[in-house]
């Protein structure tokens, strides 16, 4: 018989999760997904067979067009007010705590059936922040998530910092004296972990900074700035009495462009007043465009197309030129979005990531010239603007990358046998 450990290691991540064990001393990570050892953290509550659809499946179900509620990026919700604010979704009233913790039994349950063995303790990853700056909220999405993990059906729940995980996962990649930096960016968070590989003894954690900015933000900003320009953000609606002007208000456009914020916009209040704004818009064409995105729901398809368009625009190899394809809005409706184009647009958010990362440094107390290995992990280190970014921040270290999306995972594995053994934390 294999000795097998009945903690279950969980990296819940913004966009995707994973889990894994120990099996003989090995970590083994498990097929949540048929094949997949990922799950993308989404879920879709469809109303016609009145059951919840998980990752994958959830996202086709969306795209498909199933009559139904898609929520993804929830964990950018922990922490706020949010959380404790229920709706009935298939005859049910849920808050966000219960749909969280749906997903993760949901993780519990396929991990059981795929591996035939029960788990009753998680060691899950944690961002080093939750919120940038707003200790409170960080606390509070600690304790939600604990709870979430709780009601999932976990007896006893323990934290890691995720880039501490991805720093153990990647300890073999280092040489004995090496001064290591982990730089995982992912869906929501950018987080930062400098460690020191000692050999034989393993690696020695020096510090860990976290920056609430990943993927999804990146996306939010080429929306903001490619996308809803052409649903009328920043276009002139008339008053109904006179000739002057004003702007169409922001929030509603912000909102369609931040992934968890768009399954709350779909209100009739909403659809009334984006009809309000094409009625006296100046230019029609394009507030027309909003009503349609708010009666059809199709806040999430405009948003996979602008996370599409990211990762198209990133891939030097493409054989298009990268663009925004909006048919699902228009037919034939298309926005060139050109690598440089895209850089420009996300440049800032790419040097607060990496002023971050020489914030640790200095905090930590390291010369920047001494750290001679970046270790690149989450989907997000794969943009070359935030390697760019980081290689100009850390000029001598050559750049390592790990297992994007699997490397948290791995650590938290790793840790699992002993995590349990200390108090609580
Ligand atoms: N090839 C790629 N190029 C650029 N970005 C990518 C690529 N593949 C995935 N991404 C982005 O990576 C992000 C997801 O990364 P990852 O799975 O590491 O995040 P996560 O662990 O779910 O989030 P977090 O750790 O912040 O909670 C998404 O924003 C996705 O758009
Ligand atoms: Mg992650």
């Amino acid at each position: 018989m294999a000795a097998v450990s009945s903690t279950l290691g969980i990296d819940f991540g913004t966009s995707n999760s994973a889990a894994g064990y120990m099996v003989d001393g090995k970590a083994q990570l498990i097929q949540v997904e048929g094949g997949e050892t990922t799950l993308p953290t989404a879920l879709f509550f469809d109303n016609e067979e009145k059951r919840i659809i998980f990752g994958r499946e959830a996202q086709e179900a969306l795209i498909g067009g199933d009559d139904g509620r898609y929520m993804r990026a929830l964990k950018s919700l922990l922490g706020t007010p949010l959380m404790r604010e229920s709706r009935v979704l298939l005859g049910k009233r849920m808050d966000f705590i219960a749909i969280v913790a749906r997903f993760l039994a949901e993780l519990k349950t396929r991990a059981e059936t795929s591996t035939g063995q029960s788990f009753d303790r998680v060691l899950s990853g944690r961002p080093v922040m939750f919120h940038s700056s707003d200790e409170a909220r960080n606390a509070q999405a600690l304790v939600d998530l604990t709870e979430c993990y709780e009601l999932a059906g976990f007896k006893d729940v323990r934290f890691m910092a995720e880039p501490e995980a991805a720093a153990l996962a990647n300890r073999a990649v280092l040489s004995q004296g090496d001064l290591g930096l982990v730089v995982d960016i992912g869906g929501g968070t950018s987080d930062f972990t400098l460690f020191r590989q000692e050999g034989d003894a393993g690696i020695h954690i020096l510090a860990s900074k976290g920056v609430r900015i990943g993927g999804t933000d990146f996306d939010r900003g080429l929306s903001l700035e490619h996308v809803m320009p052409q649903l009328g953000m920043g276009s002139d609606i008339k008053h109904v009495f006179g000739a002057e002007t004003h702007t169409a208000p922001h929030a509603v456009f912000t909102e369609l462009a931040t992934w968890q914020k768009i399954p709350f916009l779909y209100t009739r209040e909403q659809r009334r007043a984006a009809q309000d704004l094409a009625t006296y818009a100046v230019e029609p064409v394009l507030l027309n465009r909003l009503v349609k995105v708010l009666e059809e729901e199709l806040g999430h398809d405009l948003a996979f197309a602008v996370e599409a368009g990211k990762i198209a625009a990133n891939n030097p190899n493409a054989s298009a030129p990268p663009e925004i394809k909006l048919d699902v809005l228009e037919r034939g409706l298309c926005i060139p979005l050109p690598a440089a184009m895209m850089a420009a647009t996300l440049a800032s958010m790419a040097t607060e990531i990496a002023q971050v990362a020489t914030a640790l440094a200095v905090q930590a107390d390291v010369n920047i010239p001494n750290v001679n290995k970046l270790v690149f992990v989450g989907g997000s280190s794969m943009m070359s603007v935030v390697e760019r970014a980081m290689r100009a921040a850390f000029p001598q270290a050559e750049v390592h990358r790990g297992a994007a999306m699997t490397a948290i995972v791995d650590g938290l594995v790793l840790a699992s046998p002993h995590a349990f053994s200390s108090a609580r934390g």
